[in-house]
């Protein structure tokens, strides 16, 4: 299976961090967003991926291609660890990147990787979003795709005041922490909201998911949605969602970004010097 990774948006909710840097490239611990992404996907089994980015984010390219004349001077001058580390993130995976020439939203994006995908069930993992858990999220995913053999995605229980910012999925359950979806509603109010569960950025589509996408028009915000086609798949076939009970965080938030950083460098090889720093506040 491949993996598409949209990572071309404009990040305008966490401005102006995002004007030239990408949000997908802010550090958590030591090492950007994008890279625990692309990581998630290897774990899961996954090393041909796609990442969909624009114009204005070399620095996403940047970090996974090898930089010649910086792994020359490493050697020179005996880094050899270092070295080691970026020749790793060099190989972590096949990486193919894509350019979405304009930001016409989430779902126009993952259509810039059709020819990619090559008409075979895909992986989409959102490139801001980190998920922890065991298994992990795509993990998880994969596996249950195996099993059912159509669409599935990751939802979180979400609280009432929060729809808005969430794609909410209606349907019925199956069995524990699965449901067979009958609809699905873009950043819907309070009212509207058919369910607290929110769509959380990880997914694994047959390519039938494209012709759907192909006839959605622009919805939510003006933006060619990608809930839009999933709710029109939902509704020709069976599409199921899982409830992921590991975190996930939303690097376009500064809610998220902060505790992110804290709570993965917890778990890090950073702890102490997080705990030093935080017993002196
Ligand atoms: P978001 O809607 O969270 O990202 O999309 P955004 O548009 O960059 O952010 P805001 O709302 O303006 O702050 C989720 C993921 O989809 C990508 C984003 O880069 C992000 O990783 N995306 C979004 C695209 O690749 N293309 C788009 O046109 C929109």
């Amino acid at each position: 299976m491949k993996a598409v990774i949209p990572a071309a948006g404009f990040g305008t909710r966490f401005l102006p961090l995002t004007k030239a840097q990408p949000k997908e490239m802010l550090p958590v611990v030591n090492k950007p967003t994008i890279q625990w992404v692309v990581e998630e996907a290897v774990d899961a089994g996954i090393k041909d991926i796609a990442i969909i980015t624009g114009k204005h984010k070399q620095a996403i390219e940047n970090h996974f291609k090898p930089i010649e004349k910086l792994e020359i001077a490493l050697e020179k001058a005996g880094k050899l660890d270092e070295l080691k580390e970026i020749r790793q993130i060099n190989n972590l995976a096949n990486i193919e990147f894509i350019i979405q020439e304009e930001q016409k939203g989430l779902g126009h994006a993952i259509l810039c990787a059709e020819e990619f995908v090559e008409n075979s069930p895909f992986a989409v993992l959102l490139g801001d979003t980190i998920c922890t858990g065991n298994p992990n999220c795509t993990k998880g995913l994969v596996n249950m795709f195996k099993e059912r053999q159509t669409s599935v995605f990751s939802v979180e229980k979400i609280k009432a005041e929060e729809t808005i910012r969430y794609g909410v999925i209606s349907g019925q359950e199956v069995e524990k922490d699965v449901m067979l979806v009958d609809d699905l509603v873009e950043k819907p109010s309070i009212n509207e909201a058919p369910s607290l569960l929110g769509i959380q950025g990880r997914y694994v589509f047959t390519p039938e998911l494209f012709e759907h996408q192909k006839n959605v028009v622009k919805g939510a915000g003006g933006e060619l949605q990608l809930t839009d086609a999933m709710r029109s798949l939902a509704k020709k076939g069976k599409m199921f969602s899982w409830t992921f009970s590991g975190k996930r965080y939303d690097i376009g938030t500064m809610r998220d970004w902060f505790q992110s950083h804290l709570e993965l460098s917890f778990n890090s090889d950073y702890s102490q010097i997080l705990k030093e720093v935080i017993g002196k506040l």
